[in-house]
């Protein structure tokens, strides 16, 4: 009788272990080990006077199924990062250095600004067309925060006037109340991005 109990105890058992419940959690989301390098500034002598790192997902695999990542600024004294979205993230920003003067347009075509100093903290949030410039007489650095491991990025200026193949002429002049030689003249110009 003895014996019985022990083979059907021994049976429960390996019953329990091979059973899915017993490995019910999520796999250890630590993938991978890297680190990024804030230290040293970033370049921006370009048309822009701004330089953003990104640290997303595809630049920083450790970031892959964490729902998180964040993204470097450096400015030169009246650089700009100039209106963009990201269409999957909000943004939390805190200034390391320096002075912006930051900004997003909520969906009510309200604009918020502030100007941040060292160590101020701005949100923005989730898809809304912001910016940042440096409105200080030195370089500054910021820190940006995203609530997705890959927030996109979408630079207004280059999606309406740089797009590939480009976006129809009549519709622009149509929808920005421009002539056709101004859209053409937008349309020619070389859009870069500091990212
Ligand atoms: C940003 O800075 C890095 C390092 O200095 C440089 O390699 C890169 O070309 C710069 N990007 C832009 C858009 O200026």
């Amino acid at each position: 009788m003895a014996a019985h109990h022990l083979i059907l105890l021994l049976l429960a058992l390996i019953a329990l272990s091979s059973s899915p419940a017993a490995f019910a959690a999520d796999p250890n989301q630590l993938q991978d080990f890297c680190v990024a390098d804030t230290n040293s500034n970033r370049n921006t002598a370009n048309r822009l006077g701004s330089n953003v790192t990104l640290v997303f997902a595809q630049q920083f695999p450790g970031l892959n199924t964490l729902g998180v990542a964040g993204a470097r600024l450096d400015f030169a004294a009246g650089g700009v990062n100039p209106p963009h979205t990201h269409p999957r993230a909000t943004e939390l920003l805190v200034v390391i250095k320096g002075t912006l003067y930051a900004g997003f347009v909520a969906s009510t075509n309200k604009l918020y600004t502030k100007v941040l100093y060292e160590g101020d903290a701005f949100i923005f949030p989730q898809g809304l067309i912001h910016f940042q410039f440096n409105i200080g007489k030195t370089d500054a650095v910021a820190w940006a925060s995203f609530g997705s491991q890959n927030p996109g990025r979408v630079d207004i200026a280059n999606a309406v006037f740089g797009a590939k193949p480009p976006v129809s002429l009549y519709l622009l002049e149509k929808s920005f109340q421009l002539d056709e030689k101004t859209v053409e003249l937008l349309q020619a110009k070389l859009w870069i991005t500091n990212s």
